[in-house]
């Protein structure tokens, strides 16, 4: 740097350092960028009288000195005009406001974890999977080809310019990948987000939550499914609970169910949240599909398997009586707290 320059860069940065009032520095400000007499003002006057070669090279200089010594005054002046209002920018010795209570858990969280701690007792791995799915495992290998009514059903968001790429709608495409990678016997569940592309109301929402499970090994059959899921039912609700299956087709399980609980709002008297059936619906559930098996590469002939699908948002809707499910999502900590 110019040795000019750098001398009025060494001594104005000391003067701003030590002004102590707001009148104080705007002195030094005029005495810098002051029209006629400012120091700086007359360096650039001088340029035009400096030799060619020089003219570049000095003139960056001293324009960057210039929004230097300007950026270092507004600092400044923060901090003297902050202590001249009496309130210093800084006081560390002033008693903090009270902290707010610690947070708490998201009420899917909550309810997937008391699920998670369920199932691993009974000796299901808990596995988490991609939410970003492609065609494939999110419908092919599910026994749902493409021209399948039930596509329709499960409308979602795609990737532009990646068509095969899609936001999984179920949890559901883990089976198969977890059976390609672990083989059978297996036995897991996969807490996630799953997406649909929802007219969006108090009962429908494009982001919401889910958790799989299966079991997979010799000679299972419907009786596991229904054991497993009623002790999963009284420890979740509570042994009054009573657990129903009923008829549902999913294209990936044969036979299917719908599987469904006590309405817990009016205890299975009837109400208007479980339309006056006294129950509720929470999972989906079935055997696998031998062609869901065929797809994970598992012999058919050797191994058999349940499947279910628990609506982890629902879930949390009813234990805690959330009636609009964009709360969720909303991030509204009003609405968080609660819980
Ligand atoms: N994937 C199904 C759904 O999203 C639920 C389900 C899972 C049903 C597993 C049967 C077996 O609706």
């Amino acid at each position: 740097m110019n040795t000019e320059l750098k001398d009025i860069q060494d001594r104005e940065e000391r003067a701003i350092k030590k002004a102590k009032t707001v009148k104080e520095l705007a002195e030094v400000e005029l005495s810098l960028f002051g029209r006629k007499q400012g120091l700086l003002t007359t360096v650039l006057k001088s340029l035009k009288d400096k030799p060619e070669h020089e003219r570049r090279t000095f003139g960056a200089q001293a324009n960057t000195l210039k929004t230097r010594l300007t950026q270092q005054i507004e600092e400044r002046r923060a901090i003297v005009g902050g202590l001249e209002e009496g309130s210093e920018p800084f006081d560390l010795s002033e008693p903090l406001l009270p902290i707010p209570a610690t947070g708490s858990l998201h009420p899917v969280t909550q309810i997937s974890e008391e699920l998670e701690e369920c199932f691993s007792a009974m000796g299901f791995r808990v596995l988490d999977g991609p939410e970003l799915e492609n065609d494939f495992y999110n419908f092919e290998a599910l026994n749902h080809p493409a021209d399948h009514p039930a596509r329709d059903m499960q409308d979602t968001f795609y990737i532009k310019d990646a068509p095969a790429l899609l936001m999984r709608t179920h949890t559901s495409p883990m089976q198969v990948r977890a059976l390609r990678q672990y083989g059978a016997p297996l036995a897991a569940i996969v807490p996630g987000r799953c997406f649909r592309n929802e007219a969006t109301d108090a009962r429908h929402e494009h982001t919401f939550h889910q958790l799989e499970g299966f079991l997979v090994d010799a000679d299972v059959s419907f009786a596991h499914l229904k054991g497993v899921l009623e002790a999963v039912a009284h420890q979740l609700f509570g042994e009054m609970v009573r657990m129903r299956l009923r008829p549902k087709y999913y294209p990936f399980v044969e036979p299917g169910v719908s599987g469904e609980v006590t309405c817990m709002l009016c205890e299975g008297k009837g109400c208007r949240v479980c339309k006056q059936t006294g129950f509720l619906e929470v999972f989906g559930a079935g055997l696998i599909h031998p062609n869901v098996l065929r797809a994970a590469d598992i012999n058919a002939r050797r191994w058999s398997g349940f499947a279910f699908g628990f609506g982890l948002t629902r879930l949390a809707m009813l234990k805690y009586g959330i009636t609009d499910v964009r709360l969720f999502h909303s991030g509204d900590s009003d609405f968080l707290k609660q819980f």
